[in-house]
C-alpha cells in the first residue's frame, strides 16, 4: 500500500554547518523528521516536517510509565553515491515485536519502509560519502502520548523517525567485567524488546563498572551469574579455537540484526558458528588452554567492538592483539564493504533508496 505522506520542507537547511570530517556521534540532526500520530485505532497525519521540538503535557504517560520503544539502523552511500539501507524490514519487524511486548500499536511494515525511504530521499545529502566511512544513523521510535496519571496502556502514540549523520565509528578495544549483582534482563521481562526502560536500568551497573575502571559490563543471567547474555548494548561473540560461539537468544537477549548478519556470513564462509548457552566456566577454561582467540560485541553502531580483556571475579583474561583477530576484523570489513557497495550483496540485504521519491 502507498501512504499519503505530507511534506513540508525547511526554509533553512543546517547542512552548510556540518563538517563531515568532525561529526560528534548522536548530537547532529538532519533537516527533517517523519511523524505519525496514532488516534482512534489508526495512524494519522503522516508527515515529514522540519526537525523540531515536541511540546509535552506534564502528565504525558511516557514520562511516567516508560511506554516507549525504538530502533537504530544506518543508511550509507555506496562508492557511486547511491543511498542504501541494510535490512530495514528486519528493523520494522523488531519494532513491532517490541510494540507487542509493550502493548503498543504496530506500525505497518510498508508504512515504516515508505517513511524511511521518503525521509532519507529528502535528506540524502546528509549521508556522508562512502570514502568517509560514516553513515546516516536512522532512529525510528514510538512513545505514548496520553495525558493521564494511572498505569494502563496509552490510547494514543507518536511514531517518529529522525536521522543523524555519524562519522566513522572506531570503538577502541574495551575492558569488561562480568556483572555479578545487577541484571539487564531475565526471561519473561522485556530484554527481547528495544524498550527505553531496559537502557535506563542498565545505567547504574555501567556507572559502577566505570568507577572500577572498566568500560562496560557483560550481562549474566541471574540468580547464578554464570550464564552469559550480552555486553552493554551489543550481542556477544567468542572465538574458541576455530569455532565461533554466541549466546542463544531465548528470551532475555535482544535479537540483534548485526548478530544475524554475522551468523549468516560465518556459515557462508564455512566457519562453524554455534548459537547456544555459554557459561563463564567454558570461557575461563578456553582462556587457560590458550584457545580463547577473540571476543567482540556486535551491533549497528560500531559493527564490531573488540574486547581487550574480561575480568571475572579474581581472574583477568587478556585477549590477543587486535591485529591477530581474523574473525572480528573480517566481519567488520564485510559489513562495511556491503554498506559501501564494494562487497557483493549475495544475501540480498541492501535496499536502494529511490532518491526521486519525495525529493
Ligand atoms: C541491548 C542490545 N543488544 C544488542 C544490540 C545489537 O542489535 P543490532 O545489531 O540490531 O544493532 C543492541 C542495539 O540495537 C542493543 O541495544
Amino acid at each position: 500500500m502507498k501512504y499519503e505522506i505530507k511534506v513540508s520542507k525547511t526554509q533553512q537547511s543546517q547542512l552548510p554547518n556540518l563538517d563531515f570530517n568532525h561529526i560528534p556521534f548522536g548530537k547532529v540532526f538532519s533537516d527533517h523528521m517523519f511523524i505519525a500520530d496514532y488516534r482512534e485505532g489508526e495512524w494519522q497525519d503522516l508527515r515529514i516536517v522540519p526537525f523540531q521540538n515536541f511540546s509535552l503535557h506534564p502528565a504525558n504517560m511516557t514520562l511516567h510509565y516508560s511506554q516507549t520503544i525504538f530502533e537504530g539502523m544506518k543508511a550509507s552511500k555506496d562508492v557511486n553515491g547511491n543511498p542504501l539501507l541494510m535490512r530495514p524490514e528486519m528493523h520494522a519487524q523488531r519494532l513491532n515485536l517490541s510494540a507487542d511486548r509493550m502493548v503498543m500499536p504496530n506500525v505497518p511494515e510498508d508504512l515504516f519502509l515508505q517513511a524511511i525511504h521518503e525521509l532519507i530521499a529528502i535528506d540524502q545529502a546528509w549521508i556522508p560519502p562512502a570514502d568517509m566511512e560514516g553513515s546516516l544513523y536512522v532512529r525510528p521510535y514510538m512513545f505514548a502520548t496520553d495525558e493521564f496519571i494511572g498505569v494502563k496502556p496509552s490510547d494514543t502514540y507518536k511514531f517518529v523517525i529522525f536521522t543523524c549523520p555519524v562519522g566513522a565509528y572506531y570503538s577502541k578495544p574495551v575492558n569488561l567485567i562480568t556483572e555479578q549483582k545487577y541484571v539487564r534482563a531475565v526471561n519473561g521481562l522485556t530484554g527481547e524488546a528495544k524498550a527505553g526502560g531496559n537502557y535506563a536500568s542498565s545505567l547504574y551497573p555501567a556507572k559502577k563498572a566505570h568507577e572500577k575502571g572498566y568500560d562496560q559490563v557483560i550481562w549474566m543471567e541471574s540468580p547464578e551469574f554464570k550464564k552469559i547474555q550480552e555486553v552493554g548494548t551489543m550481542n556477544l561473540f567468542f572465538v574458541i579455537g576455530d569455532k565461533v560461539v554466541t549466546p542463544a537468544t531465548t528470551g532475555a537477549i535482544l535479537r540483534g540484526i548485526t548478530m544475524d548478519c554475522f551468523k549468516t556470513i560465518l556459515k557462508d564462509k564455512g566457519i562453524t558458528v554455534e548459537s547456544r548457552d555459554i557459561y563463564i566456566d567454558e570461557i575461563l577454561e578456553a582462556y587457560m588452554d590458550g584457545e580463547l582467540k577473540e571476543a567482540f560485541g556486535a551491533g549497528t553502531a560500531a559493527v564490531v567492538s573488540h574486547i581487550a580483556s574480561i575480568t571475572h571475579e579474581e581472574t583477568l583474561m587478556t585477549l590477543p592483539p587486535i591485529s591477530e583477530r581474523k574473525i572480528g576484523n573480517m566481519l567488520k570489513a564485510e559489513i562495511d564493504g556491503l554498506r559501501a557497495g564494494t562487497v557483493e550483496d549475495k544475501f540480498g540485504w541492501l535496499t536502494k533508496i529511490n532518491v526521486g521519491v519525495g525529493a
